[in-house]
């Protein structure tokens, strides 16, 4: 076998066996196979497809090219789940402690933001003295205890896709179906959990622009994973305006507080419960789906959760008292509102716009080694379908530094109104 032969095959359209797959991934996870090689045949496949069996025996192949998580002396049944990122989805902040109140396990290890969205990890350590980087015996602990644990993602877990991923990034070939699937479906199932929900996001502040794709990129992900031995369930959710009313890493916290108090914004607080419930059905704890929804709810509305949340943050060393007192979060030295230009009915408020804008007053990183400001970011005070009129405050946004007026422009101009 060798590496010509294959990006050759694949060149003409033809399908790639299980060994010559592996023998690829390994032969470029052990610098056996050059970059220029492997950018060869990475546009093959960008340009020729893959089949759902090559697919398969892809991901399999990419999964065991490094360590993976074994969950199961925590938990018979252990529960995840992967959204492919947006503009204030701050989901497992309030579904993590809903799913233990409800006796599910959820030990999960979540990433940092870049760019326009933002990241698990960089939100909660906006909370005081919240740990995210716990050994391995903490983690597993602490799940067998409580039921919940995040932390960020410590071994490196999958390290074909890192390679992979960096030169996708530089080759325009991140846009194919299935690289992503086989990306993505390699990292959560190393992660080690058995039952897993993909949360696949469409619309302008996703990574899939439309809703055919999430729709396709969902399918072919539920079937790898099925394949690769996972319960696995995906829900397409509506990424063209942010998730909620809060964008920026205390903001989110706060209103996923909020959301644990029963006072959440519907889009959030209904994405939370059907996850929660999937969930429930896949562990085999309902057979009934609306049953499952139902259970969800009351462990969200009486409380429970919310509970669960404190025991949470506590169990990870962070100041739970935050819960009743929002002044414990860092403050910002500037706030500022950003009034409507004019009367009409809001059509949508552009989520790529508006995370753009938070990661400019500080809320997120352009670099990687960027330092976040914990306290920046956005709230929104109208959405989608509200009437406004002229100088109504429609957002207001907070920073550490002073907001220029040509920020408080591009927050104005993400409102689309008519
Ligand atoms: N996210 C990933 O982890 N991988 C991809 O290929 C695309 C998005």
């Amino acid at each position: 076998m060798n590496i010509i032969e294959i990006i050759e095959k694949k060149a003409k359209g033809k399908k790639l066996s299980r060994k010559e797959i592996e023998y690829f991934v390994f032969g470029y996870t052990k610098n056996e196979i050059p970059d220029y090689q492997m950018s060869s045949l990475l546009m093959a496949i960008k340009l020729k497809g893959m089949t759902k069996k090559e697919t398969v025996d892809l991901t399999r192949a990419m999964l065991n090219s490094g360590d993976v998580n074994d969950l199961s002396n925590i938990s018979r049944y252990t529960v995840d789940k992967h959204s492919t990122g947006g503009v204030g989805d701050k989901t497992t902040i309030v579904l993590a402690p809903l799913v233990a109140s409800c006796g599910l396990t959820i030990a999960k290890m979540s990433g940092r933001g870049l760019g326009h969205t933002g990241g698990t990890i960089d939100k909660l350590e906006s909370i005081p003295g919240f740990r995210t980087s716990l050994s391995f015996d903490e983690f597993s602990n602490q799940a067998k205890k409580i039921g919940v644990v995040v932390i960020g993602q410590t071994q490196e877990l999958v390290p074909a896709d890192k390679k992979m991923y960096a030169l996708r990034d530089v080759t325009g070939t991140i846009d194919s179906m299935p690289l992503i699937c086989s990306s993505i479906i390699s990292k959560k199932l190393a992660s080690g959990a058995n039952i897993i929900e993909l949360d696949v996001k469409y619309g302008d502040g996703a990574f899939m622009k439309s809703k055919k794709d999430a729709k396709e990129l969902a399918n072919l992900m539920k079937y790898v994973g099925q394949k690769l031995g996972r319960k696995i369930n995906a829900v397409i959710s509506d990424m063209n305006q942010p998730l909620g009313y809060n964008i920026g890493n205390a903001l989110e916290v706060i209103e996923c507080i909020e959301t644990l108090k029963g006072h959440g914004p519907k889009d959030l607080t209904s994405l939370c419960l059907h996850i929660c419930a999937e969930f429930l059905v896949m562990a085999k704890k309902f057979t009934n789906y609306d049953d499952a929804y139902d259970y969800a709810s009351n462990n969200l509305y009486s409380l429970k959760a919310l509970e669960k949340f404190k025991e949470f943050v506590t169990a990870q060393g962070g100041n739970a008292n935050v819960v009743d007192n929002y002044k414990l979060f860092k403050q910002p030295k500037y706030s500022c509102d950003i009034k409507c230009d004019r009367n009409g009915t809001i059509k949508v408020v552009k989520a790529l716009a508006i995370g753009h804008a938070s990661m400019l007053l500080g809320g997120g990183r352009m670099n990687k080694d960027d330092i976040i400001d914990m306290s920046a970011g956005i709230v929104l005070h109208k959405k989608a379908n509200d009437i406004v009129k002229e100088n109504d405050i429609i957002a207001t946004c907070y920073s550490d530094k002073i907001i220029s007026k040509e920020l408080q422009n591009l927050i104005l101009k993400a409102f689309v109104i008519k």
